[in-house]
This record gives structure tokens, sequence and C-alpha cells, in this order.
């Protein structure tokens, strides 16, 4: 077929990518888009076996740096160079050495003893929130929060999380091709928000060398300090600390407004999740899976193989297409519904294999937190109008969450003179 919707950069397929992943899926599973000039690949068996496939690279920087033309001091390929090192983007053997190491900072006991202090900042923020009359969830909570996290568990004071934001930010613009922003600029911007970062960490690093604390660049720095020198290096602490920033937060951003999008659209379910607790972390569980944070991650080919017939050649990009794999009716039983009694651990929102996400306890601790807690807080919660996303081939994200609830005409009144 030669109509299928295999640009994820128009309008209708960034509106709705799951009903364009879903003809993928259907009629060619193994798709070439010439828009992308990449496969993309839509089934669930077949994303699940290229996470593990070693014909598949996840350094898709390298080969984008040599594909472009600018000079090696050109802003671009700086920022580029800096993310190259980045644990995400490398193989084994690298790869399993950085995981290794950074493992120590996301012991599960540590990340679980976060939930008390996660509650209050979703407290704090939702009252503030409420204190402004504030209509945006996105602004107001679900931005705020993931990295106000990281930037406390990284050990960084509270004075400077504005900061991580603005990073993060800047980040966002260039980061694995998502192509969301055309300004000529963002690659500078971009390098100088790297920069400037990667100066602040080193300092950090230092400091904690010194004086090691109970935060995860502390646990990084002493977690695995071997006498053979194979701890991590300052350079790749700072980079370790970057890719924690910028991993952990647009993400979980995006993973909290799809998830109050998702479940308040539907007013019965929205009740039976706020009146029992215990069903926060199933429909948090279904929300990632049905508006997964992440639609599409990019592979590189290494090596020649067969897929369901196609030909894939060194030298092409594989598009595993999340969005398509997560509702597959081949792996999930009526996949476009919610269902809060599917078992948990199918989904691969998170991914699979060696690169599958580092943070994912933490990223559903927050989720669940700031979920349940805005259905509790704030009663008859609903989102009004259309979604609007990003036009990004990587990620869903709303670009915000105009909200209303029961209480929206008190605050209203209350702020009135
Ligand atoms: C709901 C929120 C999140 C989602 C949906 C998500 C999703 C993912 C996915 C799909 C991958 C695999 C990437 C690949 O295979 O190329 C990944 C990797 C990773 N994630 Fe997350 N993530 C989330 C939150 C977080 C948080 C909170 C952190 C840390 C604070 C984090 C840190 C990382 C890191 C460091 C990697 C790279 C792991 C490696 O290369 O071995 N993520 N994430």
């Amino acid at each position: 077929m030669n109509d299928l919707p295999d640009d994820l950069l128009t309008p209708e397929a960034v509106a709705d990518p799951d009903g364009a992943a879903a003809v993928l899926r259907a009629h060619d599973p193994v798709h070439w888009s010439p828009t992308h000039r990449a496969w993309l690949l839509t089934r669930f068996d077949d994303v699940v076996a290229a996470f593990k496939n070693p014909a598949l690279s996840s350094d898709r920087v390298r080969p984008l740096m040599s594909a472009r033309d600018e000079p090696s001091g050109d802003a671009s390929q700086k920022m580029l160079g800096l993310i190259s090192e980045w644990m995400v983007v490398t193989d084994p053997p690298a790869h399993t050495r950085l995981r290794r190491l950074a493992g120590a900072a996301f012991k599960q006991q540590q990340i679980a003893a976060m939930e008390e202090r996660i509650q209050t900042l979703v407290d704090d923020l939702l009252d503030a929130f409420l204190a402004e009359g504030g209509t945006d969830l996105v602004a107001g909570v679900a931005y705020p929060l993931p990295a106000i996290v990281i930037a406390e568990m990284l050990g960084a004071p509270p004075e400077d999380r504005d900061r991580f934001r603005s990073w993060s930010d800047e980040l966002a613009l260039v980061a694995f091709g998502a192509g969301g922003d055309a300004r000529p600029d963002r690659h500078e911007r971009a390098l100088r928000g790297l920069e400037e970062m990667a100066e602040y960490f080193r300092a950090l690093v230092a400091h904690r060398r010194r004086e090691p604390s109970g935060d995860m660049l502390s646990a990084m720095i002493t977690g695995d300090d071997r006498s053979d020198g194979s701890g991590l290096s300052d350079d790749e602490l700072v980079g370790m600390c970057a890719l924690l920033l910028f991993a952990g937060h647009e993400t979980t951003t995006n993973a909290i407004a799809n998830a109050v999008r998702l479940l308040t659209a539907d007013t019965e379910l929205r009740d039976r999740v706020r009146d029992d607790p215990a069903l926060v972390a199933p429909a948090v569980e279904e929300a990632l899976r049905l508006v997964g944070p992440i639609k599409v991650l990019v592979r590189w080919v290494i090596e020649d193989h067969e897929l369901r017939g196609r030909t894939i050649r060194a030298g092409e990009r594989v598009y595993l297409v999340l969005c398509g794999a997560n509702r597959d009716p081949e792996r999930f039983a009526d996949p476009d519904t919610v269902d809060l009694a599917r078992s948990r651990a199918t989904h691969i929102a998170f991914g699979r294999g060696v690169h599958a996400c580092i943070g994912a306890q933490l990223a559903r601790i927050e989720t669940r937190i700031a979920v349940g807690t805005l259905l509790r807080r704030l009663p008859g919660l609903r989102v009004e109008g259309e979604p609007e996303y990003l036009p990004t081939i990587a990620s869903r994200a709303q670009t915000s969450l105009p909200v209303v609830h029961d209480g929206s005409a008190t605050v209203e009144t209350a702020s009135r003179p």
C-alpha cells in the first residue's frame, strides 16, 4: 500500500499517533517510510525482539554527527559530541559498565523512601496552583514536579531548582531529533544550556567527592569505587547527571498530563479511581500503555537482517513505534480500552532489554502520587478542549492541560478583590 500514514509529523498523525500506528500495524507492520528514511515497526512482538537484537545499535548520535556537514567546532556538533557519551546512546560493553555504576543511585529502597517527600511536593504545588486560581495543570504541577524531584535527589540545593528546569527545556529543543522546534538558534541554545549545566555539575561532583552525602550523586561516586579505577570519571558523572535530569523530566511531566486527560475523560472511571486508592496504580499503568510519553524510539542498523520478509540494511534507521506495540490486539485484548484488571508488567512504555528505563520505579511513584492527589483534591476534575501536542516524533507531549473542577468557582471568587 502506498497511501499509509507513514509521515508521523503530519498534523493528523501528531493529533492521533495511535490511529496512524494502527493502520501501519494492520497493513504493513515492517514499513519503510521514505519521509523519515526509516523502518517503522508497529507490532508488539517485533518491537520487543528489536530491543534485544544486536544488529540494532542504540548509538544514534554518532551517525548523525558524521552525516552532518558542519565543522567540528559548530554548536550542533559540539552539542551532539557531549550527548554521544550518554549511557542511553551507548551499546554494550561500554553501556554495561555505565549502567552498573548508575545502578548504585537507583536502589529500590532509596527510591521508595522518596514517597513521602514527593507527596509533600505535590501538595505544595497544588496548594500554590489553587491559591493562584491556576487552570493549567502542566504549568502548575506536572512540569515543575519531576525537575524538583531529580534536583533534590541529585543533591542540588533548592535555590538551584529553576536552573534545572531551564536546562532541561533547552535540551528538549533538540534532543534525539525530536524536531519540535525549528528555531534557527536552537542548537546554540541547547549547547549553552548543556555547557552551563556541565559546569554546574562539575562543581557539584567535586563537592560530593570531598563530602559524600545520602544523595544519588554521592551513591554514584562511592557506590562502586573500585580500586581498579573502573568507577565513573568526573566527565562521566557530569554526563550521567545531565542524562538523569533530561530523561526524567519531560517524560514524567507528560506521563502525568496524559494520564490526567485519559482518566478524567470518562467520569465514571475517574470517580472509581478517586474513590479507591488501590486503583491508582493500575490506572497509571493503563495510561502508560495507552498514552505513554514516548511514542517512538530510534535504533541504527549495524548489520543486515531480515524481518517479515523485508531486508533491513546496515546504515538504515529503525523506529520502534511504542504507541503501536502497546495497542497491538495480538498482545492486548480490547487494546484501546482502559482495563484496570490488566496485568501490569506487559506494556513497553519504559522500553525493554539492556536500556529499559532505569528511572521507571521513580517515574511510577511520581505519576501515581500526582494523579491520585489531583483526583482526590480536585473533585469533578475535567480537562477542557481537545489536546494540543508538540509536533514531535518521539514524545506525546501536551502543551498545556486546561482544567476545571468543582472548586474552580470558589477559587475564582476567593481571589477576587
Ligand atoms: C513516565 C516517565 C518515563 C518514561 C515513559 C521513560 C521511558 C524510558 C524508555 C522508553 C527508555 C528506554 C530508551 C531506549 O531504549 O533507548 C528509558 C531509558 C532511560 N530512562 Fe526513562 N522514562 C521515564 C522516566 C525516567 C526517570 C524519572 C528517570 C530518572 C530520573 C529516567 C531515566 C532514564 C535513563 C537514565 C535511561 C537510559 C537507561 C539506559 O540507557 O540504560 N527515566 N526511559
